[in-house]
Order: structure tokens, then sequence, then C-alpha cells
């Protein structure tokens, strides 16, 4: 942590400290006194009371939305879902129709109510309060309503996705739970730190990809064909023709033998051919095409399955940490398949 910064000289330090503490992202609406509809990106939300249930949120004095949030009662605030970060950016933007296009619902004192989102609240004003550059509304929850879909999150001025820590990590915890965790019990990474084990990245990558395989592979074995001739089945539907070349660029360059070996296999049993005036590149015969389509869409239904288990938030958050480790170790992989 660096030194303690005095704020009155560093706004922009201020701010990025602020910006450390993790949020989720709102859309909070109304509908002005001239019955134009009004919405604007939030993070400020926050729950202030069960009983009565009462929320929060500020406001910029600057914003062109305050005249019309200080005079309508009502308003909703929508949590949105990991997926709506567009709309997010559309509703942080001056002077588009942010409504365009969305099918809203109407709800209390008919303010717009947008869809797919995790959560909504319905408000009605009961206090407004001057918070230095801000106002800040607290409202009563009237009506509410809450799905399952994961949350967006805003973190050091990014979106972010959310994802559970495992089970063992729940709150709240036990007084005795937290005294045993915080006296010298060792972190696990750390007490296996160094040692070649379950925690080794390479180790649960490769135990993930061979477990994973395991499972697609007697869908392979059905149409006879081993995992490399899969990966140039897979490759040539992502592109009309592939070379030897990048087929052994695509597989990490570690097999360029086994690449050629597949391909020449699957040219001899006619699932790929030689590409019509050049040489040195292929493309997928009428019955690969075939073959490709079935051994991928069932390649695509164990994917599902196991994604499924792992849950709505952790899928693609899991895909992206593994699209960035990719990057970091391959920078190469992003212009393979481009
Ligand atoms: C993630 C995020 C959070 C925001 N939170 C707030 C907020 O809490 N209060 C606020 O006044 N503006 C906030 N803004 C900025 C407004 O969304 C932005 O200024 C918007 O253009 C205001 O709408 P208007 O231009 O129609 O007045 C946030 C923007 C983003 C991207």
């Amino acid at each position: 942590m660096s030194a303690a910064q005095d704020i009155k000289h560093d706004a922009a330090e201020f701010r990025k400290a602020l910006g450390s503490f993790a949020t989720g992202v709102t859309i909070v609406t109304t509908r002005a006194p001239d019955g134009q509809a009004l919405g604007l990106t939030v993070n400020s939300f926050n729950s202030v009371s069960l009983a009565p249930p009462l929320v929060l949120w500020s406001l910029a004095n600057n914003s062109r939305n305050l005249a019309a949030f200080q005079s309508t009662e009502h308003w909703a605030v929508h949590v949105l879902a990991a997926h709506q970060d567009v709309l997010s950016g559309r509703f942080a933007r001056a002077g588009e129709d942010k409504f365009a296009g969305i099918d809203c619902e109407i709800g209390l004192g008919d303010v717009p109510l947008l869809p797919g989102c995790s959560a909504r609240f319905e408000c009605r004003t009961t206090f407004q309060y001057e918070g230095g550059d801000h106002t800040i509304f607290v409202g009563e929850v009237l009506r509410f309503d809450c799905g399952d879909a994961p949350p967006l999150v805003f973190h050091g001025g990014r979106y972010a996705h959310a994802t559970k820590r495992d089970s063992s990590n729940v709150v709240p915890r036990s007084a005795e739970a937290t005294k045993r965790d915080s006296s010298n019990v060792v972190p696990r990474s750390a007490e296996v730190s160094g040692s070649f084990s379950e925690d080794f990245l390479g180790y649960l990558l490769g135990r993930a990809h061979f477990r994973f395989y395991a499972r697609i592979r007697p869908l392979l074995a059905q149409e006879q064909l081993s995992d490399e001739q899969f990966f140039v089945l897979s490759a040539l539907t992502l592109r009309r023709s592939v070379s030897v070349a990048s087929l052994g660029q695509g597989l990490a360059g570690i097999l360029e033998a086994e690449a050629q070996d597949a391909l020449a296999s699957l040219v001899q049993r006619g699932l790929v051919q030689p590409l019509a005036g050049d040489a040195s590149a292929y493309e997928l015969a009428t019955s690969g095409a075939a073959c490709a389509l079935r051994v991928i869409s069932a390649a695509k239904a164990v994917e599902s399955e196991v994604l499924e288990k792992l849950g709505v938030a952790d899928s693609p958050a899991l895909k992206l940490l593994l699209g960035r480790l990719l990057t970091v170790i391959d920078p190469d992989a992003v212009k393979l398949w481009g």
C-alpha cells in the first residue's frame, strides 16, 4: 500500500483509491415531469435498511438529470447482469436516445423498467441529502424482483466478472472459524508453493484437458478419429483452407509431425482434399464437412454439460482467464484463426 495521500492535491489518486472498492453496476431510471424517460449508469447504489426497506444512490450535481430526479417521486434501480456491459456504456453516455430499441415494461409512477437485469428495485424518494458535488437520494423500495443472472462488476475503472470462491469461504462465519483462520494456519497455496502438486498450473491445465477430452474421445472413436484428426477437421471448419504449416502452428508448434500424419490419413479417407490450384493447402471434402459437424456438435454438448456444472457466472470468467493465459504464453495464438 502506498503512503497516505493528501486528497486535496491528488484527486486522480483519490479516484483511483475509490475505484479499488469493487461494486456492481446499476442503471437508475425515472419519468421526468414532461413525460420523458430518463436513466443513467450508477455504481454509487447501496442498501441502507432492511426494515423499512431503504436504498440509496448519488447523482452528480452537474447531471442533466438532476432537476428531474429532484422533482419526481418514483425511480427504479436495475442491477445489471454480466452480459449488460454494453447497456451500461449506453446509459453512461450523454446525448443519445438511451431507451431506443429497448422493450421496457412500465413500473410504478410510469417509470420505465429495463429487461434482463439481475434485480430491479422500484422506489419512492424518502430523503434527499447534499453530498458535496453529488445529491444523495434515499428511496423506499416498494416492489422488487430478482433473477439468477450473474452480476456485472466494476473495479478499478473497468468491468469485471464475479466468480464465487469455494464454499468453505461463505459468510457469515463463526467467531471460532475466524479466530482459527487468522491464527497460524498456513494458506493452502503457500503450503504447496514450490512443490509439484495439485496447485501447479500445469497439473490443473493438464488434468482438466485430459479429463475433458476423455469425454470427447468416445465420440471421436465412433467416427474413427484421433485427437489430431479432430483438430485438423475443426481447423478446416474455421478456415476454408489450411496449409500444413499453419496446422503445425495450430497444434502449438509441438505436434507438427502428428498434424501431417493426421492430414495424410484424412486425405486417404476422403474427408479432406488438396485445395485446387494450391498444392500446399487443404480443404474439407463434403463427407469431411458432415463428419466435422457431427463431432463438433457432440463436443459442444459435452462442453455445455461441463460448463453448466461450473455455473453461469464462472463459465465466461474461466474462458476469459484461459484466453488471457493463452495470450500471455502464446501471443501469436490470436492470429491463428482470425
Ligand atoms: C460504472 C459507472 C458508474 C457510474 N456511477 C455514477 C454515479 O453513481 N452517479 C453519477 O452521477 N454518475 C455516475 N456515472 C456517470 C453517469 O452514468 C454519466 O455521467 C451519464 O452520462 C449521466 O447521464 P446524463 O449524461 O444523461 O446526465 C457512472 C458511470 C459509469 C460508467
